[in-house]
């Protein structure tokens, strides 16, 4: 069972892998948000601990900073918490933040690893008062692994059944109060009931250039590496606003500055860097402007249907969904409607296409 406890050297939960991490396509890995098997270690040692190095996200943390301070004045735990956003925007961090400035232990686990009902029970029974338990992918638990946990949320409560058959009976254990954290890029898979139970429903959105510079330049700080503020935006403005990707390039920038430059990093080298591993100025890959072009080249723009992007780029619907659209749609370069998918004019320019309505009053 992947379970990772805060007494032990904190690590990344093994995740099982997704249906479309085993795909092969023609982009570049470098702009996936979700983490590599070996950048667990390396995440770890640039991974903020205390809210005061937990850059952007103001309202998720004015309204964590209230919770906190609130359960503390009462002596109570914290409310249970659901976090849901696209990968690598901060979801472990933040939880871990919270247990450090609750003062109490984590645990970390993911939902594929609460297979058997035995598994949830033996992380609950072991809370002490205040714990934190985080589980990852939360959409992901089994049917029986979440109505073990419906009694443990809202009255810290086991429920068990002994016996068989007619000697059946069911069994009540109590469980120190403890904090739920749940996290999934998927809130709407959620069960109504399991999302009811959580107090403090919260989403992490992509951060913006700005925000994203000074991630990128708290890591370059903490790797020693010497970088101007130009090269940390050049950077930022390409990293999705993602930290996690924004961090992967600047490892990667980093490799370039030494070998191939001084070694410092300015807006030059970083800009050469990225060309070099394909990264396009607003951080697309492959699979955004195949998208886009599909829209734009051979339906005029749209709509179309996520079926049909999905088939013409070689990506499953729910990679599409969760991983491309949200970006795509938060820099303004698509738009879902009820009929499908189009291409915004921004879309259109940044690809080096005119747009319709500029067509039109080019005749
Ligand atoms: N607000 C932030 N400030 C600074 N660094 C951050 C911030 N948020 C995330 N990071 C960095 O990004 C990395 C990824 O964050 P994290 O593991 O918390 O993402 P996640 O949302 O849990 O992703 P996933 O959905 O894949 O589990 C961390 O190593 C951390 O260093
Ligand atoms: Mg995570």
């Amino acid at each position: 069972m992947a379970i990772i406890s805060s007494k032990k050297q904190p690590q990344e939960p093994n995740k099982q892998p997704k249906s479309h991490e085993t795909q092969v396509t023609a982009k570049p890995d470098i702009l996936q948000p979700e983490a590599a098997v070996d950048e667990g270690k390396q995440e770890e040692s640039i991974r903020p601990h205390r809210f005061a190095d937990y850059i952007g996200q103001k309202d998720l943390k004015d309204v964590l900073e209230i919770a906190i301070k609130a359960a503390q004045s009462r002596s109570e735990v914290l409310d249970h918490l659901l976090l849901y956003g696209p990968p690598g925007l901060g979801k472990t961090t933040m939880a871990m933040i919270l247990a450090s400035e609750m003062g109490v232990n984590y645990k970390i686990t993911s939902a594929p690893a609460l297979e058997r009902p035995r598994d949830i029970v033996g992380l609950l029974v072991n809370l002490k008062p205040g714990d934190v338990l985080f589980i990852d992918e939360i959409h992901r638990l089994s049917r029986m692994t979440e109505e073990i946990l419906y009694p443990a949320m809202e009255d810290y409560r086991l429920d068990i059944t002994v016996g068989k058959g007619s000697s059946a009976r069911i069994r009540s254990i109590p469980l120190s109060k403890f904090t739920l954290v749940g996290a999934t890029t998927r809130v709407g898979a959620l069960t109504s009931p399991l999302r009811d139970r959580f107090g403090l429903v919260q989403k992490l959105r992509f951060y913006e250039v700005e925000e994203m510079t000074q991630i990128i330049q708290r890591t370059a700080q903490l790797l020693q590496t010497p970088m101007t503020k130009d090269g940390a935006t050049e950077i930022a403005r390409r990293s999705r606003g993602t930290p996690r990707i924004g961090n992967r390039l600047l490892r990667r920038v980093r490799d370039y500055a030494e070998v191939k430059k001084s070694g410092e990093i300015n807006e030059t080298v970083a800009a050469e860097a990225l060309q070099l591993f394909q990264v396009d100025p607003c951080g697309l890959d492959w699979t955004d402007r195949k998208m886009l072009s599909v829209i734009i080249e051979q339906f005029n723009g749209g709509p179309v249907g996520l079926e049909t992007i999905a088939a013409a780029t070689g990506e499953d619907t729910q990679t599409i969904e969760e991983v491309y659209e949200p970006y795509l749609m938060q820099i303004g370069y698509l738009s879902r409607t009820p009929r499908g998918r189009t291409a915004t004019k921004a879309a259109y320019k940044h690809l080096g296409f005119t747009p319709p309505n500029e067509q039109m009053s080019l005749l």
